[in-house]
């Protein structure tokens, strides 16, 4: 018992250390509802088939340094994330108090807070203006933000959902989409199982004794969209920006290291998709670029003694610039917009420590306000909401080694969602 208590304590540190951008103070539901302030919807009053609530899904970060206390202890709260088993209500908090400073601290560095909310608000916003023009029969689209860990929250996201008119006897549909282009377990898959808990709750058979209440809300999944033209564009653009900045006869030798967040290789082990999807991006991206250039995808934010997916963006870079590899350009690759991630790691600690400030080691800018990246997140959610799927094939499948009562129970209720979706049935 001791010895797993300690391995469980051992992993949950690493992913304290290597997540620290995960962390928010409980500010309420009056700060979390301002996320996406826009007139309320009516049911009755609109076009065809809309309106339809658009609902960006990330893993948020604490906007202030006031935050990264209830962050850190929402983090090791969840069991998707990191499992402590038994142990999870006692060592999370435990580990969340011991690992706040440091992690405030960061936070400092990089201006006191994530921007995390900042773009995901703003993409959202943005999507839906476009989607209005381009899906009018589904319009208006109502932009939703819901963290995982820090406000807006899913719980909070949903009541103000039902305040603004959607589901409460009324139906209306809403899209849960993902901002992790890749699908791992333990970031879109924690996110999807939190919606499907608290649509339960506010909704569902808790609310209400009926898993399909009528006139409840009809969801959908954009679970995965790694190899996206548009997603691939926007990267290829900013990777492009970049290599400019070199002089053209060192040009084409400069190296490309895609660096994504590492998993431990028992999430690996387990048959999560993810490193596999993020791959299919990197591939898909450097195909666009006509392969100009030597690249390698690396991994970054591992900690601890245990095995994560390597090699590490960090021993890369100190190698390469060792071996007189010095112009490389650094492109984060699973993230849709900066983070402590970027901000903190690659071009404090990475750019700074591990290649000893060497000018020739770059970053492309993240995606951020990227309108190439605005406009595939609507193309994304256009073609998404014509096909009337509830969610993608791949999302049904489990993982090999998943054990997760929770997994199975979310996943059925959202491929469940097809009837509704697709007409079959009418709440
Ligand atoms: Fe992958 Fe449950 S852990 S489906």
């Amino acid at each position: 018992m001791a010895n797993r208590a300690t391995s469980a304590a051992a992993r949950a540190l690493q992913l304290a250390a290597s997540r620290p951008n995960l962390f928010c103070s409980r500010q309420g539901l009056r700060k979390a509802c301002m996320a996406t302030v826009a007139p309320p919807v009516t049911q009755n009053s609109m076009s065809k088939r809309g309106p339809t609530a658009m609902v960006f899904m990330n893993m948020g970060g604490p906007s202030t340094t006031d935050e990264v206390g209830d962050f850190l202890s929402r983090l090791f709260s969840d069991g998707d994330l990191i499992p402590l088993g038994r142990l999870q209500n006692y060592l999370g908090p435990l580990i969340s108090r011991r690992r706040t400073p440091k992690i405030q601290k960061q936070y400092a560095d990089i201006g006191g807070g994530s921007p995390i909310r900042k773009w995901s608000e703003y993409q959202c916003e943005e999507m839906c203006k476009i989607l209005d023009q381009i899906s009018p029969e589904t319009a208006p689209h109502k932009p939703y933000v819901a963290f995982r860990y820090a406000n807006p929250l899913t719980e909070h996201m949903y009541e103000q959902m039902l305040k603004d008119g959607f589901g409460n006897g009324k139906g209306g549909r809403a899209v849960a989409f993902t901002q992790y282009p890749q699908y791992s377990c333990s970031t879109t898959g924690s996110s999807l199982n939190e919606l499907w808990k608290w649509r339960n709750r506010l909704e569902g058979k808790r609310a209400s004794g009926d898993m399909h209440p009528p006139g409840s809300i009809t969801w959908s999944v954009i679970d995965r969209w790694p190899t996206h033209s548009g997603l691939v564009e926007a990267f290829a653009q900013n990777i492009e920006a970049q290599l400019k900045t070199y002089p053209e006869d060192r040009r084409k030798d400069v190296v490309l290291l895609f660096s994504a967040h590492s998993l431990p290789m028992s999430v690996v082990n387990r048959g999560d998709p993810y490193p596999a999807e993020v791959a299919a991006t990197v591939y898909a991206v450097m195909s666009r670029l006509g392969f100009s250039n030597p690249y390698r995808l690396t991994w970054q934010s591992q900690v601890g003694p245990s095995a994560w997916l390597g090699a590490q963006t960090s021993d890369t870079v100190r190698e390469y610039v060792k071996r007189g590899h010095t112009d490389l350009v650094l492109v984060p690759i699973a993230f849709t917009s900066d983070h402590i991630e970027t901000l903190y790691e690659i071009d404090k600690e990475v750019m700074h420590e591990d290649a000893q400030g060497h000018p020739g080691v770059k970053r492309a800018e993240s995606l951020n306000g990227s309108k190439v990246f605005i406009q595939a997140l609507a193309d994304i959610a256009k073609a998404h909401l014509e096909s009337g799927q509830s969610c993608s094939k791949q999302m049904g499948l489990r993982c090999q080694g998943c054990t997760s009562e929770r997994c199975l129970e979310s996943k059925k209720f959202f491929a469940g969602e097809q009837a509704f979706t697709s007409g079959t049935v009418v709440r």
